[in-house]
């Protein structure tokens, strides 16, 4: 069995369609799956999903591609976490791909919302989801200037090299790698994807996008998290089942959440 360390399920395209996204999710072995909230506005849905359904689980934090999401403080996102459902902190993060004309200068914005959410992580004890792109020496350095490593959690969607997985997996944060593993020219993920110690690494969808092969291109969901896990298997040699067993049980040691019944 494989569990979705990350999903979007309350986005369009697949919140619309759910009742078959969940069927297809069994059909295909994927057990668990974790929806992870990108704005306070739209949080309840990913709240509501979570609360109908035993195998979904919630995260509460502000993407930093969201530029005019409402700003979330410390007190806020800790107390929102209160919530039964919600097992970690995020997605939160640095983004510099789009500096829209803009300066890294200019995108403290950015940093300060991701150090609120590491003190809310540190406040609730959860772990923190972490997205990161063309930004990683800020993402590292933060991380460690506000002891990230306390909370720990889960670098998601990785894409960087192997370099700064490393700089990450000491940070006693996990990896979690989405389709973008199975693209024939994701040479450094797929290095990583051998390399990372397999009690901290994770598969994720990040649906509704990045569908794995042989979806590229189309819609994605959580389902197709078994295409990464037997795509990753094979790279690191491994059986389809340990791999599955190895991220099953790390994201439920993670985010602890108490294992289902066998
Ligand atoms: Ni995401």
């Amino acid at each position: 069995m494989f569990v979705d360390s990350h999903c979007h399920i309350n986005f369009e395209g697949l919140v619309d369609r759910l009742p078959d996204v969940l069927d297809n999710m069994s059909s295909h072995a994927v057990t668990h799956a974790l929806c992870v909230s990108v704005d306070l506005e739209t949080l309840p849905s990913v709240l509501e999903i979570a609360a109908k359904h035993d195998n979904v689980y919630a995260s509460v934090g502000v993407h930093p591609d969201y530029e005019d999401a409402k700003e979330p403080s410390v007190a806020e996102l800790v107390e929102l976490a209160q919530h039964p459902k919600v097992c970690a902190i995020g997605e939160t993060g640095l983004d510099y791909y789009r500096l829209k004309g803009r300066s890294i200068a200019d995108m403290e914005w950015q940093r300060e919302r991701f150090r609120t959410h590491i003190r809310a992580a540190h406040q609730t004890g959860r772990p923190l989801i972490i997205h990161t792109r063309s930004s990683s020496e800020d993402t590292l350095r933060i991380m460690k200037e506000e002891r990230a490593e306390v909370p720990g959690g889960v670098m998601h969607c990785f894409t960087e090299t192997w370099d700064v997985a490393e700089q990450g997996l000491a940070q006693n944060f996990h990896i979690s790698l989405s389709g973008i593993v199975t693209f024939k020219k994701a040479l450094d993920v797929q290095e990583v994807a051998r390399r990372v110690p397999i009690e901290q690494l994770l598969i994720e969808t990040d649906s509704p996008y990045l569908a794995p092969v042989p979806y590229r291109g189309k819609p994605n969901e959580p389902a197709y998290v078994s295409y990464v896990g037997r795509f990753i298997a094979q790279l690191r040699d491994q059986t389809d089942e340990e791999l599955a067993r190895a991220t099953t049980d790390n994201f439920f040691r993670l985010f602890k959440i108490a294992r289902p019944a066998a």
